[in-house]
């Protein structure tokens, strides 16, 4: 079931503070995070793996690069998944050594690979020309670099179509046919091949795909083994475990996963170490994003809850179609009794955050609270429509930080030039 909350005098609570209090110390729209929350999850998944066999989580921190969530979770020993050098380096400043950060890219660039070798973290190749580019790069350096392929396993997941990366042909990964030759290669060139690695989806709740891209990645390993002589040191499955967007949706069952695989592995290979990258299942349900209600309109056919939080503070919705739990926080335990959509201050018809939510009565002034905003909530965030980003406050057993101011309107400026011809 989805994590909920509990509340004091009918009013929400998140990490023992009052939301409405919290929406008005720091304003609104504002994500707030439960520490706790996030290393309960951590520990929840490393634990469920590591009781089986050595296992690093990489931390995939495209679903939130906040600084001190990265502390977090470097504090709880953690490794980092990361797809660009601006993720490299933020996981750098927030303490990792660079040999927990393993970079995953698509479409690397020269200046992008040059970058990352010179910090100094792992690399997981993604396709032939970047094989290539790195070993030309890297001159005799090459002998002994330790690298691992990403492969296209032709096995789906997800809960979006635009977040299914594994199916034949996708933009992702080395294609089936080519992995024996492209590790003939890598071998050739003198690279020293650690590892294999694949990812299908995000969100999805099945778990069959998890069996199935462990399947492939094992068959390949074996047949790498036999036919290149390489020896595996990991197997790296990917993120995507699913997580309850509903208040009756079920858990992804992650012990079974975890005593499912480990077992394929440890029985098939030699493999000693697992590797995985959830990004979601970490950070999703530790966040809400707290918004107020502006506006509240009977349109005769319609009503909306108007709030000021729109599609450039929480995409999910207006892009995937996702599914947020929305509840009127200062009215938590009061009777449900009427449909609205939640609508935000962006001018777009699609500026949606919830259709046809029962709701208690709304007024202006009212805070509303958006559940598991934690995941691609705030990294996906935007200025659109010149509205500066929101902040993000991290709470714990009663305390509440901030960690993130929201930008100023200032803020929007910083980066643009108006030419001097153009001011007259
Ligand atoms: N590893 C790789 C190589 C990935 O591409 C991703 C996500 C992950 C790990 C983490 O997947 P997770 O455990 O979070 O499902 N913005 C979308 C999700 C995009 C995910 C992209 N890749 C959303 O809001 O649903």
């Amino acid at each position: 079931m989805m994590r909920d909350f509990d509340s004091k005098n009918g009013i929400m609570m998140i990490g023992g503070i009052s939301t409405v209090e919290l929406a008005s110390e720091y304003g609104t729209p504002i994500y707030v995070t439960d520490e706790q929350i996030v290393r309960e999850n951590y520990r929840r998944v490393y634990n469920a793996f590591s009781k089986h066999m050595s296992t690093e989580v990489h931390y995939a921190c495209k679903a939130n690069t906040n600084l001190a969530i990265l502390n977090i979770l470097r504090q709880e020993g953690s490794h980092i998944d990361a797809v660009s050098v601006g993720e490299v380096l933020t996981c750098i400043k927030a303490g990792f050594c660079p040999d927990r950060i393993m970079y995953t890219g698509v479409n690397v660039s020269n200046d992008e690979l040059r970058s990352l070798i010179s910090v100094k973290c792992k690399m997981n190749i993604d396709s032939e020309s970047e094989l290539e580019r790195l070993a030309e790069i890297l001159g005799n350096d090459v002998e002994g670099f330790p690298i691992s392929f990403r492969i296209t396993p032709e096995v789906i997941s997800g809960c979006n179509t635009k977040v299914m990366t594994g199916g034949k042909g996708s933009k992702f990964g080395i294609p089936l046919d080519r992995v024996i030759p492209v590790y003939t290669r890598a071998k050739k060139l003198g690279f020293d091949v650690k590892g294999i690695h694949a990812h299908t989806g995000s969100g999805g709740h099945s778990i069959e795909p998890f069996f199935d891209v462990v399947d492939v990645l094992i068959k390949l390993t074996n047949k790498i083994k036999n036919e290149v002589g390489i020896d595996l040191e990991f197997i790296d499955f990917g993120g995507g475990f699913g997580v309850p967007y509903k208040l009756q949706e079920e858990e992804c069952d992650i012990e079974g996963i975890a005593t499912e695989i480990t077992d394929m592995i440890l029985e098939n290979t030699n493999v000693k170490k697992i590797c995985l990258e959830p990004g979601r299942y970490i950070v999703c349900d530790s966040t809400i994003l707290l918004a107020k209600c502006t506006d509240v309109k009977d349109t005769g056919t319609k009503k909306y809850v108007g709030i000021d939080a729109g599609f450039n503070t929480l995409i999910r919705p207006a892009f995937y179609g996702s599914y947020h739990h929305v509840v009127l926080a200062n009215k938590f335990n009061k009777a449900c009794t009427t449909k609205y959509d939640v609508v935000g201050p962006i001018c777009e018809t699609g500026d949606c955050i919830a259709y046809d939510r029962i709701l208690p009565d709304p007024h202006e002034g009212d805070i509303v609270a958006i559940y598991c905003a934690g995941a691609y909530g705030f990294s996906m965030s935007s200025n659109y429509n010149s509205r500066p980003l929101c902040g993000e406050v991290l709470v714990n057993n009663g305390r509440s930080e901030l960690i993130r101011k929201s930008e100023t309107i200032e803020d929007l400026w910083a980066c643009q030039i108006v030419p001097e011809r153009l001011k007259k």
